[in-house]
């Protein structure tokens, strides 16, 4: 079951969108990364408050939502099959809407609205609040409207929003990216870096963990650039932040997306190696092996100084669990640029890496580089380069088997066992034994038995003395 926050029962106003249209469901189907999962529990929160109830199927649906990502050409390929779904459905029943909200509406703006003609409504991600208003435009004035802000200074994590059940949430810290890495899209759809204050932030997660959270997952598109922005006036460090919000009493973990190594500050080296909440893990994307492809990337950093950093960081704290994002076949990417990649992934020793091929995005900088790499070739790299992290990812996770390694509880298979994550978010599948299955949220020491490259199998030794209490 979904928890409604910030929405009070029995707060739905008459003349609300409920009133207004003939099925008053909505289906929402949310593409991309994390920071769009929690936008779309923010479109979740303003369609329960306008008494519209989620449905599983757009074919229930009386509004049918996309809340698009626009990182990769196939993110959009994917919306345009599923658009196609929406037009068919609305031929069947004129009354029902159709919303493009999330990155795409933001990059193609209103030449959707032209091109698509059965797209009601499109809303960008700094301006999801707008979706009620433009809903009742629509159905009152039979207008397409849309809003599509490149920034905004109301903080969209203040919206409304029904998260997902469960001991885990996200809490977003900041919006936006100042960095414009040459092939991304990122920076043009969700506007400039602005950071939360922390005194919010905390009030947030102390309701969370009120309500039962053990673990958080701080957002933004670069965390370690918190509160760096000129004129931003609060705690000045993203490792500051954490010691304050690991003094939430109840709060058993706490974890962070996505940091940028360019921003990794001496504080949170210290705090990732000594903060009891802060998981061992780091999620840093290194995205080339190449000097020559990380400077036509703009990263800011060179191969010798990122290796520098994960000394640094494993020097200070031993058990890191490192994690990254690499694209291959970046413009003008040679052979040899390719195999510095393989070779840093072997420097690195990555828990695991998430893989991509470059894909040109309109807006960036990099889209006008010469230099096209054949699809042949970048299939190729991106089979070798998967290989090797499975290979690496089989190999380490093998070294833990016969070890025990402690997981919080976030589910029950059907076959009895229960899942869940290390610290190091490893997924893990435990046997309870003769134990009975404890809690979501419950903290478990789990031997481990056995493992593949994506997850380890065991058996619990010891029901936790840590259980929600
Ligand atoms: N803000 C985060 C994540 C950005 S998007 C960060 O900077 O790490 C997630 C990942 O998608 C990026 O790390 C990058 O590896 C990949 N990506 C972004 N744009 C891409 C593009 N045009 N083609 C292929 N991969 C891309
Ligand atoms: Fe994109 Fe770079 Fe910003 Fe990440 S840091 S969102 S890759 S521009
Ligand atoms: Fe996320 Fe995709 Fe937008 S990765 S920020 S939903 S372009």
């Amino acid at each position: 079951m979904d928890r409604v926050a910030r929405v009070a029962p029995g707060c739905v106003q008459v003349g609300s969108l409920a009133d207004m249209i003939g099925l008053p469901t909505f289906y929402l189907r949310t593409f991309g990364c994390q920071m769009n999962e929690h936008d779309s529990e923010r479109l979740h929160g303003l369609l329960a408050a306008e008494g519209l109830t989620r449905v599983a199927s757009p074919e229930e649906a009386g509004i049918i939502v996309y809340n698009t990502c626009s990182v990769r050409e196939k993110a959009e390929t994917r919306l345009l099959g599923h658009l196609g779904t929406a037009r068919r459905l609305k031929a069947q029943d004129a009354g029902r809407l159709v919303v493009v909200a999330g990155c795409v509406a933001q990059s193609w703006g209103e030449g959707l609205l032209k091109e698509q003609p059965h797209v009601d409504v499109l809303v960008g991600p700094q301006s999801l609040a707008e979706l009620p208003r433009l809903l009742r435009d629509r159905i009152v004035h039979r207008t397409r409207g849309a809003a599509l802000a490149e920034s905004s200074s109301v903080f969209s994590a203040d919206l409304p929003r029904v998260r997902r059940a469960g001991p885990t949430a996200w809490v977003q810290i900041m919006t936006g990216c100042t960095n414009f890495c040459s092939y991304c899209v990122v920076p043009f759809v969700r506007g400039p870096e602005i950071s939360r204050a922390a005194s919010d932030i905390i009030v947030e997660v102390e309701d969370l963990v009120r309500d039962g959270v053990r673990e958080i997952t701080l957002l933004g598109q670069n965390v370690n650039a918190y509160g760096r922005e000129p004129g931003f006036n609060g705690t000045q460090d993203f490792g500051e932040l954490l010691w304050r919000l690991a003094d939430i009493p109840g709060l058993a973990r706490l974890r962070f997306m996505t940091s940028h190594p360019k921003d990794v500050s001496p504080q949170l080296i210290e705090a990732l190696a000594a903060c009891p909440v802060v998981c061992r893990h780091l999620h840093l994307p290194a995205q080339s092996g190449s000097d020559r492809i990380l400077k036509a990337m703009r990263r800011g950093y060179t191969r010798s100084q990122y290796v520098d950093l994960v000394g640094r960081l494993r020097a200070a704290s031993p058990q890191l669990a490192l994690t990254t994002d690499l694209i291959v076949a970046f413009q003008g990417e040679t052979e040899d640029d390719f195999q510095d990649t393989l070779s840093l992934v072997r420097d690195c020793a990555y828990e695991t890496a998430f893989t991509f091929i470059y894909s040109p995005r309109p807006h960036t900088a990099a889209a006008a580089l010469p230099g096209c790499v054949s699809h042949d070739t970048a299939r190729r790299r991106m089979e070798e380069l998967i290989a090797l992290v499975q290979e690496q990812s089989a190999e380490m996770n093998s070294r833990l088997v016969g070890s025990t390694q402690e997981i919080m509880v976030e589910g029950e298979s059907e076959d009895g066992t229960v899942w869940g994550r290390t610290g190091t978010y490893k997924m893990v599948h435990a046997a309870m034994g003769t134990a009975a299955v404890p809690p979501p949220g419950t903290i478990l020491d789990v031997t481990v038995q056995s493992a593949t490259s994506a997850t380890l199998k065991g058996t619990v030794v010891e029901a936790g003395a840590a259980a929600s209490d």
